[in-house]
């Protein structure tokens, strides 16, 4: 899909169609382009948890998500997403290169994920970032190590709606130019 149209296209679904799993090997090519990204000294920290057995996601849905997520979610596979902390922003002695701190690990993060979540328009695939979730219930569902910070949970599924895009601001509300 041509880029403009890419990231025009892709908007957050809450309602998937369960007859319609989405499989390994799809989320590997999103985990692909993820790794794509730029990251601080290529350091590559994001980590990513796919649930794909019913069993496994009905444990998120119940005990890591809030009853509005995992009613948005449900019919969708659940891929957790992660970075390995006090390496991105840091030097080598282990301390932060600036005031950001792990900061940056979010921010590379962010860029991982994007390219995830516009990866699946690519497919046909539709997607919702959750952010509210208990991370230590994840994480010891998950078996994620303590090293790793816990950030999103993002559904990936097939759409059973096709939702507004939410209004946009203007280039002059968010740009100064000098
Ligand atoms: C970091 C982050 C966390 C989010 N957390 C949630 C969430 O917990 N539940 C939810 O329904 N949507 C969540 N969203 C989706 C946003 O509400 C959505 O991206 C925004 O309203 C813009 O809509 P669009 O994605 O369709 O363009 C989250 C998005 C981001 C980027």
């Amino acid at each position: 899909m041509e880029f403009t149209e890419l990231i025009e296209k892709r908007r957050s679904v809450r309602a998937f169609d369960a007859s319609r799993k989405v499989t390994r090997e799809e989320i590997e090519k999103l985990v692909y382009a993820a790794i794509q990204a730029p990251s601080w000294k290529n350091s590559q920290t994001a980590r990513y948890y796919a649930v794909l057995s019913d069993e496994m996601a009905e444990k998120v849905f119940t005990e890591c998500l809030p009853a509005f997520n995992a009613a948005s979610a449900k019919g969708a596979a659940l891929v957790v997403t992660t970075f390995v902390a006090n390496r991105s922003g840091f030097e080598r002695d282990g301390n932060p290169t600036n005031e950001c701190g792990n900061g940056w690990g979010y921010y590379d993060l962010g860029l991982h994920n994007g390219n995830f979540v516009l990866k699946a328009t690519d497919l046909g695939l539709c997607t919702l970032i959750m952010g509210i979730r208990d991370a230590e219930k994840l994480r010891e569902l998950l078996l994620i190590p303590e090293t790793e910070t816990v950030v999103a949970v993002i559904a990936v599924g097939k759409a059973a709606q096709d939702p507004e895009k939410p209004k946009r601001k203007e280039p002059g509300d968010i740009l100064k130019v000098f």
